[in-house]
């Protein structure tokens, strides 16, 4: 049941909750000016929360949340463009990690953050499964290795990828999952239209926000590729058969330092 309730001692019609609904179902009456949903479309609505977000009165309490309910955007908060830029341009993927356990309560407050990802119509269907034990993390990178050799009996072609990786394996070296003390990976429907979208956008801000935990992160690709073809990883990750991996990345405590942004190709733009 969708609905919107004004509170129209605060509402001052200004209609930007109208103007900024994506899908155009909140009307302005045009006696009362205060906004409502149209009632044929607004099972339409997506939650999106931009109605309730864009009120500067608080008047707004969108199915049952009331604008209290919500974090404040603050400005002192916001950070400058040099702070952006430095933030994106510095982070690097992290294939060293430090022996240190990455602490549970520091890895929750950062998936509190990453649940805020965008997900296409706002569906938020992923999931989340979080690896934090070396030991895991070894069996699983062995299972990736394990798919690696399946994979080069079936196609030759494959074992210029792979056969270094499944060699180095086996001198003790994990080339696969890096070392690393934890492996996110988000999960979501396999019928989920937008589902490896909104996977790759989540890690992307996972990455971004590790450094600001003093965490490092890295695509897990190889793993990635492995999971929704290893019943074996699939099993041991509680990924049933209605759902499958759309992102994974190690993480862990930086082992080195950066000190220089490195060049990238110049941004490649045609103008239209
Ligand atoms: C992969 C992806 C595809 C999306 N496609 C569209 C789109 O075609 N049109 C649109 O208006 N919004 C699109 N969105 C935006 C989502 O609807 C939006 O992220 C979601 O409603 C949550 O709102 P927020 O991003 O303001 O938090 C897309 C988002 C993602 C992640
Ligand atoms: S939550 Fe989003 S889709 Fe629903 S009424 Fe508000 S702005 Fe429109």
């Amino acid at each position: 049941m969708r609905e919107i309730i004004i509170d129209q001692n605060r509402c001052n019609k200004d209609g930007v909750c109208a103007a900024t609904c994506p899908l155009h179902i909140i009307k302005i009456d045009p006696e009362s000016k205060l906004p409502l949903l149209n009632e044929q479309q607004k099972e339409r609505c997506i939650n999106c929360g931009h109605c309730l977000s864009v009120c500067s009165k608080d008047a707004l309490t969108l199915n049952g949340v009331a604008p209290e309910d919500c974090l404040k955007i603050t400005t002192d908060n916001s950070p400058t463009k040099g702070m952006v830029k430095q933030l994106l341009q510095s982070r690097r993927s992290i294939r060293a990690y430090k022996g240190k356990q990455v602490e549970q309560s520091k890895l929750s407050e950062l998936m509190d953050v990453v649940n805020y990802a965008p997900t296409g119509r706002n569906e938020q269907e992923l999931s989340w499964r979080i690896v934090n034990d070396k030991e895991k993390m070894r069996v699983l990178a062995g299972y990736v290795v394990d798919w690696m050799k399946k994979v080069i009996q079936i196609n030759q072609d494959y074992a210029g990828y792979y056969q270094g990786l499944i060699n180095s394996w086996e001198k003790g070296h994990d080339n696969v999952l890096r070392g690393a003390p934890a492996l996110v990976v988000t999960v979501a429907p396999n019928d989920a239209q937008i589902g490896v979208e909104d996977g790759s956008t989540a890690i992307s801000y996972l990455e971004l926000a590790a450094p600001s935990f003093d965490l490092g992160t890295c695509w897990a690709g190889y793993f990635y590729f492995a999971s929704n073809a290893s019943q074996d990883i699939k099993k041991y990750l509680n990924i049933s058969k209605e759902d499958k991996c759309v992102g994974a990345a190690m993480i862990g405590y930086p082992k080195y330092k950066y000190y220089r942004i490195p060049k990238r190709k110049p941004v490649e733009i045609e103008w239209i």
